[in-house]
């Protein structure tokens, strides 16, 4: 088969309503415990740490690039090696918040943690930071990127002009982003250490 009817052939099967739903489906479930979480915090510590939710499936396209990127066959097999079909991002307003959430996903029945990578311990080499965890769920796997507002903040603006391209268009443009990174993980650092302060004097 022509290379060209096979990707036609795939992106026929990544519009399906049946591979969407599933996906669509591995999305509700992770959103559900987001949610829950949320509730939980409010009731026991009046604050609610989710500032943000999102989730999306991955387009056809961003997988056949994927595929390519990775050296993989143009199949629907090479497709489940993918682990971010599903993804949920969870945006919390303080960084003690997303090793919170962790704890919670970590005990939750539901849902197993089965990976981990944790890019605010050791940033990427870009400056990148976040929580991911590798989720499975009674409708597959679900890629759960969790980040503070400030974290969030850069990597949206950092994506499109240096990520997506895989390479440094502009070297200063990188190092600048690096330290701009820095600076806001001390932000986030010194917004947890005001918080905690404070909620020691209301007491
Ligand atoms: P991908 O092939 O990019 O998915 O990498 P991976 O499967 O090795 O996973 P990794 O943990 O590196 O990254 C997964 C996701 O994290 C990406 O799809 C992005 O959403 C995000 N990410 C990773 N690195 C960066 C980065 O340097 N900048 C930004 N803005 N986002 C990043
Ligand atoms: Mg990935």
């Amino acid at each position: 088969m022509e290379i060209q009817d096979r990707e036609e052939l795939l992106y026929q099967k990544l519009t399906s309503e049946e591979f969407m739903a599933e996906r669509r489906e591995a999305i509700r479930l992770v959103k559900e415990i987001l949610w829950e979480w949320n509730i939980n915090e409010q009731k026991q510590w009046k604050r609610m740490p989710l500032k943000a939710v999102e989730g999306r499936i991955k387009t056809p396209k961003s997988i056949v690039e994927k595929l390519k990127k990775k050296g993989y066959a143009i199949s629907l097999k090479s497709v489940e090696r993918l682990h971010d079909l599903a993804g949920v991002r969870a945006v919390c307003g303080y960084l003690d918040d997303v090793y919170r959430l962790r704890e919670y996903i970590l005990l939750y029945k539901g849902v197993q943690v089965i990976a981990q990578k944790d890019y605010i311990a050791s940033p990427k080499k870009s400056g990148y930071q976040s929580l991911h965890l590798l989720l499975k769920t009674e409708a597959g796997l679900a890629e759960l990127q969790i980040r503070t507002i400030a974290m969030d903040y850069w990597s949206n603006l950092e994506h499109p002009v240096i990520y997506k391209k895989g390479i440094y268009a502009d070297e200063k443009v990188g190092k600048e982003l690096i330290r701009y990174a820095g600076f806001l993980r001390e932000v986030d650092g010194m917004l947890v250490a005001l918080r905690l302060e404070r909620e020691k004097r209301v007491k």
